[in-house]
């Protein structure tokens, strides 16, 4: 999948575009602006005072300025205190991407010499994040209502470092937009085999791409998961990518596990139809899994790491399971299905036994659209962290807070596990009402081994978003990709 916008680290020879685009910081004065005349530089201090422009991160100034007896439009773009210029970026592409426009020149003179290749790289990655809109089954879009801008030129730095620094944002950015692109895709279209289908193509930038169909999951014994498949005409399937950048072949890797449930009706305990469009993104685990997986293999990271998801449809045929079922885990643990809505878990607890029992990870993360329950805590801010591991949840929150992808963490303990226990079986799959969001959880690390150190991220409230926000437009958000490549980057990298 190309990337929205072509990046150019150099002058746009053709020298077409009609607006040049300034970042500057909070306080800026213009005497840091590129050689502009006096009269210009008057110009500019009197419409950023009437505008009350300081260079707020994200905020615009548009100034039309005379240029050799023409005249050319300039937009000041403020990167705030913080040198955000991956929001300054996306602020500028928020406001150009429709306009008409085609490209846009960016300008760096504000930007301190020896950081305008990281700036300019910076800048790039928020530009192409806001970029992102999938139009395809758009046929009777207005020509005016499409985008327009295509290019971005940055010429006030060295093209071989900018390039060199654009590499890695690039590859992140490319992970996220293929996270948003099978977040986005209706049910109709994406289901676990065309999933799987679209994955294979990592193969070609050096990912192992493993896949076991419905046959190889019934001998591996996974009941639970295909408890959950059995009501669906679609076939389920496993999806494992390793990357090993360590360079050693026996090493022990990290694991991401991901909820791939390409859509979730509630099966025969069926849910409300209002809304329930929504569970076509009820795959956003999964997704961020092969985003974060294809980030990783694009900028070749020195570490082990395997990604795993399950994929199912959530359906109630004639051949769907019953609320009091009970079903055989991989793991041999029974679970008396109380309600076959509360699907991710009976997804997520055979994967997690079968990446266990073939890769022997140290370290697990599993991220899922698990539970409503989350969106009542949290909204639509933090994802819900769970963990067995103190180390392991400091690091997720740290590397929330420097990626953008926020997490808080929720306790865990033995009064909520014991709210599991059932009549029939080794455990129910769901807990009271209350705390919903723990008991699921809970759930899964009984089938967690003794020695693994492991995170449980609910990011329910995280994958979709009704309005826009400064890096993505109304829809799917690519939420866990920039989280975990941080967290790798910060921990797993030599
Ligand atoms: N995929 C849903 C969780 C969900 C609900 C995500 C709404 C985003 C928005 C999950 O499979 C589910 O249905 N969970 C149930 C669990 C309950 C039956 C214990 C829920 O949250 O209602
Ligand atoms: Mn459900
Ligand atoms: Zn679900």
């Amino acid at each position: 999948m190309a990337l929205p916008l072509n990046i150019y680290f150099k002058a746009d020879t053709a020298d077409k575009q009609a607006v040049k685009v300034l970042p500057v910081k909070e306080g800026f004065s213009v005497s840091e602006l590129p050689d502009f005349s006096d009269e210009a530089r008057a110009l500019i201090t009197l419409a950023a005072k009437n505008a009350r422009f300081t260079g707020k991160e994200g905020s615009l100034l548009e100034v039309v300025l005379p240029e050799k007896g023409n005249v050319r439009q300039y937009v000041l773009v403020g990167f705030g205190n913080d040198k955000a210029y991956d929001k300054a970026g996306a602020a500028v592409v928020a406001r150009f991407l429709t306009s008409g426009l085609e490209s846009l020149a960016i300008d760096l003179a504000a930007v301190k010499k020896k950081e305008t290749a990281k700036a300019a790289a910076s800048f790039a990655y928020g530009a192409v994040l806001r970029g992102y809109k999938l139009d395809n089954y758009r046929t009777t879009l207005s020509d005016d209502k499409k985008p327009s801008l295509k290019s971005l030129y940055f010429a006030e730095v060295d093209q071989k470092e900018a390039e060199k620094a654009w590499q890695p944002f690039s590859a992140l950015a490319e992970g996220i937009l293929f996270t948003r692109m099978l977040v986005t895709e209706p049910g109709n279209i994406l289901y676990p085999e065309s999933f799987v289908e679209h994955c294979k193509p990592l193969a070609e930038i050096g990912l192992s791409v493993e896949i076991l169909d419905e046959a190889a999951l019934r001998e591996a014994g996974m009941g639970a998961l295909l408890g959950v498949a059995q009501g669906s005409a679609r076939s389920p399937r496993l999806l494992a990518l390793r990357w090993n950048g360590t360079g050693k072949p026996d090493s022990r890797p990290v694991a991401f596990v991901g909820k791939g449930v390409t859509f979730d009706s509630g099966g025969i305990s069926l849910k409300p139809g209002a809304g329930m469009e929504g569970m076509k993104w009820d795959m956003g685990g999964a997704g961020a899994v092969v985003g974060v997986m294809k980030a990783l293999a694009l900028r070749k990271a020195k570490a082990d790491i395997i990604g795993v998801c399950g994929l199912v449809e959530n359906m109630p045929d004639a051949n769907a399971q019953r609320p009091g079922d009970v079903v055989k885990t991989m793991s041999g643990q029974t679970v008396e299905v109380i309600n076959t809505d509360a699907e991710g878990r009976l997804v997520l607890c055979d994967v997690l036994t079968w990446v266990q029992k073939n890769y022997k990870p140290e370290v697990i993360i599993d991220l899922a659209t698990l539970t409503g329950a989350m969106i009542i805590s949290l909204g639509h801010e933090y994802g819900g962290l769970f963990s067995n591991c103190e180390k392991l949840a400091d690091n997720l929150v740290k590397a929330g807070r420097s990626s953008g992808d926020a997490l808080w963490r929720l306790p865990m303990g033995d009064a909520y596990d014991k709210l599991l226990d059932s009549h029939i079986a080794d455990m129910k799959n769901v807990g009271p009402r209350y705390g919903g969001s723990i008991t699921a959880a809970q759930f899964l690390k009984r089938f967690i081994d003794k020695d693994v150190r492991w995170a449980h991220l609910d990011i329910a409230g995280m994958v979709w978003a009704d309005k826009a926000d400064t890096f993505w437009d109304k829809g799917a958000t690519g939420y866990g990709v920039r989280l975990l490549n941080q967290l790798v980057s910060d921990n797993f990298e030599k």
